[in-house]
C-alpha cells in the first residue's frame, strides 16, 4: 500500500517533469527564433539610421547648393547687362535641378524615417518577447530544479515519514502483544496460584479444628507453595525489566539469564564476549538483552538444537551480537514471501528487526533447512 502510493507519487512527478521539459524546449525554440529575428531587425534598423543620416546630409548639402544657386541667380539678375543669356539659362537650369534633387531626397528621407519608426515598434515588441521567454525559461529551470531535486527529496522524506509511522504502529502492536503476554503469564501463574492458596487455606482452617498435626503439615506445604509463587512472580517481574542490567551490566545479566535457560531446558548454550565496554546506554543494553532473549526463545521453540552459541563483541563504535544454533534451520525466503504478500512477518523476527533499526543497526539472518540458524546484529553507539 505504502509503496504503491509512493510509486504513484513518483509517476506523477516524472510525468510533470517530462511535460515541463517539453514545454521548456518549445519555449526555448520561441526564444531562439525571437532572438534571431530581433538581431536581424536591429541590424536593419541600424542600416536605416545610417541611410537616414546620409540622406539628411544630402538634403542639407542640396539646401546649401540651392541657397548658393539662388544667390547666383539673384546676382545674375542684378548684373543683367553683364551676363549672357546662356549663363542665365544655365543658372536657372541648375537651380531647377537642385530643387528637384532636394525634393526627391527629402521624400526619400521622409520614407526612411517612416520605415525607421515602424521598425522601432517591431524591435521593441520583439525585445519584450525575448525578455519574457528568457524569464520564463529561467523560472521553469527553477521549477525543474525543485521538482527534480528538492521535491524528490521531499517525496523520499514523505516515504521516510510513512515508514516511521508504520514503525510506530508496529511498536504499539509490539507493546500490546507484550502486555498480552505478561497478562497471560500472570493469569497462568500467580493468579492461578492465589486461587489455589485460598482453597488450601480454607482446608487448613478446617483441619485446625480436627487434626492439628495434619494442619501443621498442610501449612508447611502452603509455605513452600507461597515461596514458589513469589519466585514465579519475581521471574515475571525480572522478565519485564531485568533490573540487574543497570546494576550488574549487560554481560553478567546475560550470563545469569543463559544459565537459567540451561537449567530449565535441555540445551547447551556457550556464551562468549570480547572487547571493552563502558557507559552503554540503557536502551542499547536492554535491546541487546531483548534480542538475545527473542533469538533464544526461537531456538527453544523452533530449532530442536542441542547447542547454541552467543557471542557479544564490543567494537570501536558498535556492538555485534551473534546468536547461532545447530538446529533444523528454516527457509528464510518464506519470511520474505510473507512480507511481499503484505502479511505480517513473524512477530519475534519483526520485533528484532524493529528494535535494531530503531537504533540504526543492522540485522541479518542466515539459515537453511537442516543447517542451523545464525542471527547477526550490529548496533552502533
Ligand atoms: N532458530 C530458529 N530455528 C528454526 N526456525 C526458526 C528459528 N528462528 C525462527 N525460526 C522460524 O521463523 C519463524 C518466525 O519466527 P518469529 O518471528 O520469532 O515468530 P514465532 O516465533 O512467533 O513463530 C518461526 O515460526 C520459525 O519457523
Ligand atoms: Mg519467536
Amino acid at each position: 500500500m505504502k509503496n504503491t502510493n509512493m510509486d504513484k507519487l513518483d509517476k506523477i512527478l516524472n510525468r510533470t517533469i517530462e511535460s515541463i521539459e517539453k514545454s521548456k524546449s518549445e519555449m526555448y525554440d520561441i526564444y531562439e527564433n525571437a532572438q534571431k529575428e530581433y538581431k536581424r531587425l536591429k541590424k536593419e534598423l541600424n542600416d536605416l539610421k545610417k541611410k537616414i543620416r546620409s540622406s539628411m546630409r544630402l538634403v542639407e548639402s542640396y539646401e546649401k547648393q540651392l541657397a548658393k544657386s539662388k544667390f547666383d541667380l539673384m546676382q545674375t539678375n542684378k548684373n543683367f547687362d553683364k551676363s549672357t543669356e546662356k549663363d542665365m539659362k544655365d543658372i536657372y537650369d541648375m537651380t531647377d535641378q537642385i530643387m528637384i534633387d532636394l525634393a526627391v531626397e527629402r521624400e526619400r528621407e521622409r520614407n526612411l524615417i517612416n520605415q525607421r519608426n515602424d521598425l522601432e515598434v517591431r524591435v521593441k515588441a520583439l525585445k519584450e518577447i525575448v525578455d519574457k521567454a528568457n524569464n520564463l525559461i529561467n523560472n521553469v529551470s527553477v521549477a525543474m530544479k525543485l521538482l527534480t531535486g528538492d521535491l524528490k527529496v521531499l517525496s523520499h522524506q514523505i516515504g521516510d515519514i510513512k515508514e516511521k509511522r508504520n514503525l510506530g504502529v508496529k511498536i504499539l502492536l509490539a507493546q500490546e502483544e507484550e502486555r498480552r503476554r505478561v497478562a497471560r503469564e500472570i493469569h497462568d501463574g500467580p493468579a492461578q496460584f492465589m486461587s489455589n492458596l485460598i482453597l488450601k487455606t480454607e482446608y487448613c482452617i478446617k483441619l485446625l479444628d480436627s487434626d492439628l498435626d495434619k494442619a501443621k503439615k498442610e501449612l508447611d506445604k502452603l509455605k513452600e507453595l507461597i515461596r514458589n509463587g513469589i519466585q514465579e512472580l519475581r521471574g515475571i517481574i525480572y522478565d519485564l525489566r531485568p533490573m540487574s542490567i543497570d546494576d550488574l551490566g549487560i554481560v553478567p545479566t546475560l550470563k545469569r539469564y543463559i544459565s537459567k535457560i540451561m537449567e530449565e531446558n535441555n540445551i547447551i548454550i556457550k556464551f562468549s564476549s570480547c572487547g571493552n565496554y563502558s557507559d552503554l546506554s540503557s536502551v542499547i543494553k536492554l535491546t541487546i538483552y531483548r534480542l538475545t532473549q527473542e533469538a533464544l526463545n526461537n531456538i527453544l521453540k523452533h530449532s530442536n538444537a542441542t547447542e547454541a552459541k552467543i557471542k557479544l563483541s564490543f567494537l570501536q563504535d558498535s556492538i555485534e551480537l551473534l546468536v547461532s544454533d545447530n538446529g533444523e534451520g528454516f527457509d528464510i525466503s518464506n519470511l520474505e514471501k510473507q512480507k511481499h504478500e503484505g502479511e505480517e512477518c513473524g512477530f519475534g523476527i519483526c520485533s528484532m528487526r524493529e528494535r535494531t533499526e530503531l537504533l540504526d543497526g543492522k540485522f541479518v539472518i542466515q539459515s537453511e533447512p537442516k543447517k542451523g540458524t545464525r542471527f547477526y546484529f550490529k548496533i552502533p553507539y
